[in-house]
C-alpha cells in the first residue's frame, strides 16, 4: 500500500471560493472531503491512478476495494459506463440520489483501473447534494469517492468527524453541516439478469423495486466466488466499543444506543435515541453521529435496541451488524 504523506488539512466552510480553491488542489490531484446527501466522502480525480492511490493511503483501505465514480450530469456518467435499460431507468428515477449503479464499463472508459480495483465494472452515482456538484463541476472530471473515514471505521456525517480520522492526512475538507441521509448510498448491480441488491442504503429497496416492477436479487451466498461488492467485508462500520445487538435492556457499564426509547429505564452510563417516535428515516440520519458519540463516552459496550427491518431499517440492521462482528 501506498504511504501516506503529511498534508496541512485546511477546513473551510464549502462557498464559492473554497470549493474553487479545492477544485484547484483536485486537478492537482488532491484530497478534498467533500459533503454528499449521504455521508461525507473523500474526493480524488477518478482518472489519475495517483491521485486515486493516495485515497487508499489516506484512509488505509485495502486496494483491492474498489471506489465510487461521482458525476454531476448523467450523460457523463453513461459515457463511462454501458446503462441496459433497467440501469437507465433507475438513473433517470433516482439521479441526483442516494443511489449507485453498478454497471459494465465502457470502451471509452476513463475511470482509473486502480479506482475499479482492476474490475471491468463501475460503480457510478450522481449525487443529490449542491456542494458536491459544484465541486465535480467546477474540477472538470469524475471524483472516486469513498466515505470519508479511516477504512473500517464507522462513516462521517460532519466535517468534524472527517477531521477526527483525517486530519494531516488530506488537503481540504469542506463543510456544509451534517449530511441529511447519513447513511450511504443503494448500491444496485445493472449487469444483466435480475439487478441486485449490492448493499442496502439511502434508498429503501421497496422503492427501487418498485419503480423497476420486479424484486431484485441479492448478494450470493459466501462461498460462491467472490463477493460482489468487495467493500462489504463482514466487520465494517467498526466503532470501538464492542456492540450488543437487539438490546432490550443496557447495564450501568453499557451505553446505550435506543431506539422509540425502549432503553429508557434502563442504568446506562450514555443513553442516545435514533428516534423516539421510531421514524425510520430519522433513525438513519444519526446512527453514525450516535455510534461516535457514545464510543467517545468510553463505554466497553454498545447495546443497541432492536430496529425494525422495514424501510431504512434494513440498512440501519446491516450497519449494525457489520459493526457488532468479530474485528479481524
Ligand atoms: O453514499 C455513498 O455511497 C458514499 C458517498 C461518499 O458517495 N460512498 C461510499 O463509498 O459509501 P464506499 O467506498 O465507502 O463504499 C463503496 C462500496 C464498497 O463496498 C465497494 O466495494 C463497492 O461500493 N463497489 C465499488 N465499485 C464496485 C464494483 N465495480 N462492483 C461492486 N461493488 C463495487
Ligand atoms: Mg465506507
Amino acid at each position: 500500500m501506498p504511504s501516506s504523506r503529511r498534508r496541512i488539512t485546511r477546513i473551510a466552510p464549502a462557498d464559492a471560493d473554497s470549493i474553487a480553491a479545492a477544485a484547484a488542489q483536485l486537478r492537482a490531484g488532491g484530497l478534498v472531503a467533500m459533503p454528499t446527501e449521504t455521508v461525507y466522502g473523500l474526493a480524488a480525480d477518478a482518472t489519475s491512478d495517483a491521485a486515486v492511490a493516495s485515497i487508499y493511503a489516506a484512509k488505509g483501505r485495502p486496494v483491492f476495494n474498489p471506489l465510487i465514480a461521482h458525476f454531476a450530469d448523467r450523460r457523463d456518467a453513461e459515457r463511462e459506463a454501458i446503462f441496459d435499460d433497467r440501469a437507465k431507468r433507475l438513473a433517470r428515477a433516482f439521479w441526483p440520489g442516494p443511489l449507485t449503479i453498478v454497471a459494465p464499463v465502457s470502451p471509452a472508459c476513463r475511470i482509473s483501473l486502480l479506482a475499479r480495483a482492476g474490475l471491468d465494472t463501475l460503480a457510478l452515482r450522481m449525487p443529490d447534494h449542491a456542494v458536491a456538484r459544484a465541486l465535480i463541476e467546477a474540477a472538470g472530471v469524475p471524483l472516486a469517492a469513498p466515505s470519508a473515514n479511516r477504512s473500517g471505521r464507522v462513516s462521517p456525517t460532519t466535517a468534524a468527524h472527517v477531521a477526527a480520522d483525517l486530519d494531516g492526512r488530506i488537503d481540504w475538507i469542506l463543510d456544509a453541516g451534517p449530511a441529511p441521509l447519513g447513511l450511504e448510498s443503494t448500491i444496485v448491480a445493472c449487469l444483466g439478469g435480475t439487478p441486485r441488491l449490492l448493499r442496502p442504503g439511502a434508498i429503501a429497496r421497496e422503492r427501487i423495486e418498485a419503480e423497476l416492477g420486479v424484486a431484485l436479487a441479492d448478494e450470493p451466498a459466501s462461498g460462491a466466488g467472490a463477493p460482489l461488492a468487495p467493500g462489504l467485508l463482514k466487520s465494517h462500520y467498526a466503532p470501538r466499543a464492542a456492540l450488543r445487538l437487539a438490546a432490550r435492556a443496557a447495564s450501568r457499564e453499557e451505553a446505550a444506543l435506543d431506539f422509540g426509547g425502549v432503553l429508557a429505564a434502563s442504568p446506562a452510563r450514555a443513553r442516545l435515541d435514533l428516534s423516539p417516535s421510531r421514524d425510520l428515516d430519522e433513525a438513519a440520519a444519526n446512527l453514525f453521529a450516535h455510534l461516535r458519540a457514545l464510543d467517545a463516552a468510553g463505554a466497553a459496550t454498545i447495546a443497541a435496541a432492536p430496529i425494525p427491518e422495514r424501510g431504512l431499517g434494513a440498512a440501519i440492521n446491516d450497519r449494525l451488524r457489520r459493526a457488532a462482528a468479530p474485528r479481524p
